[in-house]
């Protein structure tokens, strides 16, 4: 973990964001509990995405699957017989491994190469073009050529299940065990991904059930209840925000790779021939999503599937640069009528769309857009982290940790702080304050500790505004409201301020 990294876990679990798991008995790995502001920056995060998706849009309804599905889902699905990761061992440390990923380490390990090359030369001219130089500078291109022939080869292997292409892969790059540093590997093998558990009331493989590992699928076996009851016409949309589970091998980087975690997917029903259209349109609406935060463009690109999933004709990945380098963030699939087919074959139903304008049924193709809700929450609060040294009137320096989330996403909105504890007639009219403001948006009320200290807590939690009650509340009625990231302070009537700050905090300022 890089400094920065290991600061921000600490961060979240010091001011209430993150716990591990089960703590007490030492936790349980790869799971993890939102504490008191993890849940309200949490939610705030699916109400962005909610209101973006269903409320931005008519054609565009929601739905809450349960977990528990058919088990005939996932056989139909392709989840049952596809849904695996190549597990391989090292026979001297014990460990597992992903085979892929450590052979996409590798690549990592030659792309550092030629960032530290540029890195050198960046420094060493004034006018440095950056793209001529991966043209020309030989080592460069040398590396580049690997990593490119290393990205097709893994990617064969994959799409064709080529479980000793793997392993010959590892044994002849030399790749060694991260942590015994032997290379006495065993052979590669598929590990389903799925967590299973078994009905009360039937025994046996009749009665295995599996924890969904896609919340997808709650909507396809849906797709004709919601367009009958909803009378939607193609192109219409379903989302769900919900728990997905997966049995992942390494699960590492805190809450990036959980063995349970939320999804907030929707899955868009289009004509058939009409699906590249409309994945050009969702790549790119989902982009700006991201962006309407006010987050770095720099932060986010674009990275295309070199291996597709079972389900899909396109695939691209949203990544965002974490602390640990730029990672997939959000999927945007193309799907086909692969699982609509499917599930129509396993259960027999006719699940096709009747097209008053083709006055034709037909089964319709699918664009997906998936977002991992835990993964925005680390982008967000990884984005967000900021370390400040700052300089008052008289010149005199000070250091504050804050977070500089968006306003609409910020756990507690506004805290209203009384300038000294042990004056009763101020505490009284905080709590008048804390009492007008607690309906409009989440409000804090603190007392305790010096008027410095406390805006300190509230920065490190990102709290847009503070509001500080003075002896000249009690003679005027007026307060001073404080800006997290400008530190601006200004004097206004308490009677303004609901206005002032629901303004401020509103999710519509990100809507488009
Ligand atoms: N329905 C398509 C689907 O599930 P995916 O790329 O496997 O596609 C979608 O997952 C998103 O779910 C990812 O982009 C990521 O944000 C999130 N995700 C996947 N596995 C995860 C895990 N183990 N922990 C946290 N988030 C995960």
């Amino acid at each position: 973990m890089s400094d920065l990294f290991k600061k921000i876990t600490s961060h979240c679990k010091e001011y209430g964001f993150i716990f591990q798991s089960s703590e007490i008995y030492d936790g349980l790995s790869a799971t993890y509990d939102y504490g008191p502001n993890g849940v309200e920056l949490k939610n705030n995060i699916k109400d962005y995405w909610w209101h973006s998706m269903v409320k931005m849009h008519q054609n565009i309804t929601g739905i809450d699957a349960a977990i528990f599905m058919h088990p005939k889902t996932w056989k139909a699905s392709g989840h049952v017989d596809a849904f695996n990761d190549p597990l391989i061992d090292n026979k001297d440390s014990k460990k597992r491994y992903r085979a892929d990923v450590l052979i996409e380490e590798y690549m990592e390990k030659i792309e550092n190469k030629i960032n530290k090359e540029i890195t050198k030369a960046k420094k060493r001219f004034d006018d440095f073009d950056e793209k001529m130089f991966r043209e020309t500078n030989n080592r460069v291109v040398e590396n580049q050529k690997k990593i490119d022939a290393i990205a097709a080869r893994l990617a064969k292997a994959m799409s064709d299940g080529d479980m000793a292409d793997l392993k010959a892969q590892i044994e002849e790059y030399e790749i060694p065990c991260p942590v015994s540093g032997s290379r006495d590997w065993t052979e590669v093998r598929q590990f389903n991904l799925m967590f299973n558990t078994q009905l009360g009331n039937i025994a046996g493989e009749e009665g295995k059930l599996y924890l969904r590992p896609e919340t997808a699928q709650g909507i396809f076996v849906n797709f004709l209840n919601v367009q009958k009851t909803t009378r939607q016409k193609i192109p219409f949309g379903i989302a769900q925000i919900g728990k997905a589970f997966r049995n992942e091998i390494i699960a590492r980087q805190f809450i990036f790779r959980m063995r349970e975690f939320e999804q907030m997917e929707m899955q868009f029903f289009v004509k058939p021939g009409e699906e590249m259209k409309w994945y050009e349109y969702w790549k790119e609406t989902r982009l700006n999503w991201h962006l309407a935060l006010g987050t770095s463009k720099e932060k986010y690109r674009y990275h295309d599937h070199d291996n597709l999933a079972h389900y899909a004709n396109a695939a691209v990945d949203i990544q965002f640069e974490f602390p640990f380098g730029f990672r997939e963030l959000e999927g945007i699939h193309s799907r086909t009528d692969f699982d609509l087919k499917s599930h129509q074959e396993l259960s027999s139903k006719k699940l096709q769309y009747f097209d008053p304008q083709e006055n034709a049924n037909y089964t319709p193709y699918v664009v997906e857009t998936s977002i991992g809700l835990d993964r925005m929450f680390l982008a967000m609060i990884s984005n967000a982290y900021t370390e400040e040294t700052m300089t008052d009137d008289q010149g005199k320096t000070s250091e504050r940790i804050v977070l500089k989330l968006h306003p609409a996403l910020s756990p507690v909105k506004c805290a209203i702080l009384p300038l000294l504890k042990n004056k009763e007639e101020l505490t009284t009219a905080a709590m008048d304050v804390f009492n007008k403001l607690k309906s409009h948006f989440l409000c804090q009320y603190d007392e305790k500790d010096a008027i410095g200290r406390r805006y300190r807590r509230q920065d490190a939690i990102g709290t847009p505004f503070c509001v500080t009650i003075d002896f000249d509340t009690l003679e005027n009625g007026t307060v001073t409201l404080r800006e997290r990231d400008s530190l601006e302070q200004k004097r206004m009537p308490i009677d303004a301020l609901a206005q002032e700050i629901s303004s401020q905090i509103a999710l519509h300022n990100v809507l488009q």
